[in-house]
């Protein structure tokens, strides 16, 4: 009897909580404005990067559900900040542009514990090349096979 008057005062408590918890982890959340228009190689390395890659390497971050609860929030927030400040295509200076290639292509990104809460940021082996040349053609940097550069005589 009186059981499921204290499990329904501990809901109660619980939800008071997160909602507490809500007000203070928000402070951490921001999307700055979008400062820079990247011209990519392809409609398909866009797709693809704002599948695995923008939530933490671009201004327009979709912030999820369990990003305002702590301790979640605070791994979140950590690892969107750490992202942006390396590699920001928002932002006028973008940073370690020409590494995302090489990332890809590595296996370092997508970051795996965001994979395990967005299955939809997870790449084909297929896919995972395709990203890695469209953003080599779109930022440079390396891949192994080159692009269509040719070396230009500068003196
Ligand atoms: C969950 C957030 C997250 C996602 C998603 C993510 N990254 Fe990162 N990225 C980071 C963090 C944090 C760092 C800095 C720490 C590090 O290097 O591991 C970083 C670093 C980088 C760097 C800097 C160079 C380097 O290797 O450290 C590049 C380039 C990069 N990421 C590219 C990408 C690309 C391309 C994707 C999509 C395929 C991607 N990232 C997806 C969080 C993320």
């Amino acid at each position: 009897m009186t059981r499921k008057i204290w499990i329904l005062i501990a809901v109660i408590v619980l939800v008071l909580l997160v909602l507490v918890a809500q007000v203070f982890a928000s402070t951490g959340r921001t999307n700055p404005p979008v400062e820079n228009q990247v011209a990519w190689d392809s409609p398909q390395t866009q797709e693809l990067f704002s599948r695995a890659c923008a939530d933490c390497h671009s201004n327009e971050t979709k912030w999820p559900w369990y990003s305002k609860i702590p301790p979640a929030s605070w791994l979140v927030v950590h690892d969107v900040n750490e992202g942006r400040e390396k590699f920001n295509i928002s932002a006028q200076d973008m940073g370690e542009a020409d590494d995302a290639a090489e990332a890809v292509l590595e296996g370092e990104m997508p970051m795996k514990i965001y994979t395990v809460m967005h299955p939809e940021a997870r790449l084909t082996p297929a896919e995972r090349q395709a990203l890695a040349q469209g953003l080599q053609k779109t930022f440079g940097g390396e891949t192994g096979e080159g692009g269509e550069h040719g070396k230009d005589d500068d003196d």
